[in-house]
């Protein structure tokens, strides 16, 4: 890991709509104020604003422009550029490669792989690189199993450069977010992103996070296609990326934002205010080129969440991209129940009505408007899912090979009695 000098900067790099090679867009700047709160600055490169297909980064927050934007959120890091650096799981994976912990915002940037979510790039050039192709195959996955076992386990990892074994292992690290243990294959000619089970989960996530994707789709829900393969016997979820497309001269990327983006929050629990489907999808209708689908579609996600006891929703779980010029809703990806104890009451990460994070339906109900819903209309919705929820969930999960066993182990996730709780008048 190279040290840089301060201030500390580098250039952004994007992938056009319809396009295969970066361009380069503008410049990051990551400095310190006088008290040494972390500020950052970003400028479009007067060439790139030239560009008759140019597109802002963000269109909310980075509108194409000649001034110079400047954030403290984030440890200055503007929210589309942390969408594209690597979370836990990645960074930890680079951390463990520099042999030294909490490197600096601008490291994770710049040392993560070419794998990121989205169109952007990051280099220290002003010309951005050549795209590189070499990903990981289906057929690597044994050894980034292993990888992945090493790191969950806190082992060192092979140090010999020259050890072709450990050259592979290292390239396993990836820019995409989330905490647990994954990286990016290529297959089929469509990339993936390969889910491990861990050796110490309670269940097999693998098998219970498609079999998810699957109930969510039995209740009319768009999700990211999905599949399972085995090595020996320990199981991988793929989850087919949406954000790659492949062509004749390489891959296409379509931007992609994180509610936390939209939501310009902050990543920490005390910024929990802004966490809320209400005010998640007052951005989605502003930024959704289809708002009439996309905020009622956001409706259904949430009521899915509470009726699975998904209490990890939390907001980069939740993600806008966009192929072309227009911004949509994504797919659903990383649908996983939770077993909180409480019957009672159960919160999800993000508010959902009058009554905060509560998971109760008349809370899921109670702004239906802003999801652009007649109240018959959200509550047919509702219905519809619970029945479908509670019909559903363990007939799927047992045909996507869930063990009767690890039914048990989720099957107070669903739909629990807290969700129709009677309440006191108020
Ligand atoms: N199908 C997909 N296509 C493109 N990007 C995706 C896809 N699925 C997930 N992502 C991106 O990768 C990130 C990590 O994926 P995911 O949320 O499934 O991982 P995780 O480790 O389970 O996350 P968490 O920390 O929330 O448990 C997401 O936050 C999102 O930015
Ligand atoms: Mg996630």
């Amino acid at each position: 890991m190279t040290s840089r000098n301060n201030p500390q900067e580098c250039f952004v790099y994007i992938v056009l709509p319809g396009e295969t090679k970066f361009v380069t867009a503008g410049r990051f700047r990551l400095d310190k104020n006088r008290s040494g709160a972390p500020v950052g600055r970003y400028v479009y490169g007067k060439s790139y604003l030239a560009r008759n297909e140019a597109v802002p980064l963000d269109p909310l927050n980075l509108k194409l422009s000649t001034k110079t934007y400047e954030t403290r959120q984030l440890k200055g890091v503007f929210g589309a550029l942390r969408d594209a650096s690597p979370d836990h799981w990645g960074r930890l994976i680079i951390e463990k490669r520099a042999g030294k912990p909490q490197l600096d915002e601008l490291d994770y940037l710049l040392y993560s792989p070419d794998d990121r979510a989205g169109a952007l790039g990051f280099g220290l050039n002003s010309e951005p690189p050549a795209p590189k192709r070499n990903f990981n195959r289906t057929i690597d996955l044994a050894r980034l199993q292993e990888f992945a076992d090493r790191i969950v386990e806190d082992e060192p990892l092979p140090q010999d450069p020259d050890a072709e074994q450990a050259q592979d292992l290292m390239e396993g690290g990836t820019s995409m977010g989330g905490a647990r243990p994954k990286a990016v294959v290529e297959h089929e000619d469509t990339l993936w992103i390969a889910k491990f089970n861990r050796k110490d989960d309670k269940y097999n996530h693998a098998r219970t996070e498609r079999a998810m994707l699957k109930l969510a789709h039995a209740c009319g829900i768009q999700i990211a296609e999905s599949k399972i393969t085995s090595i020996g016997d320990r199981d991988t979820l793929l989850v087919r990326r949406f954000d790659r497309e492949k062509t004749k001269t390489g891959y296409q990327r379509a931007r992609m934002l994180s509610a936390l983006t939209l939501l310009r929050s902050e990543d920490t629990h005390q910024d929990r205010t802004k966490w809320s489907y209400v005010l998640l999808v007052e951005e989605l209708r502003r930024i959704s080129a289809k708002p009439k689908i996309d905020a009622p579609e956001l409706f259904k996600r949430m009521c899915f969440n509470a009726l699975i006891s998904n209490t990890d929703d939390h907001p980069r779980n939740h993600a806008v991209i966009a192929t072309g010029k227009d911004w949509r809703l994504s797919r659903a990806y990383d649908l996983t129940p939770d077993m909180p104890v409480s019957l009672e009451r159960r919160d999800l990460a993000l508010e959902c009505g009058d009554m905060g994070r509560y998971a109760h339906a008349n809370n899921l109900l109670s702004q239906s408007a802003r999801f652009l819903l007649k109240d018959e209309e959200a509550q047919g919705i509702l219905n519809t899912m619970e029945q479908t929820v509670k019909d559903q969930w363990h007939p799927i999960a047992r045909k996507e090979g869930v063990s009767e066993k690890d039914c048990e182990t989720i099957s107070g996730a669903f739909a629990y009695p807290g969700f129709r709780l009677e309440l006191a008048a108020r």
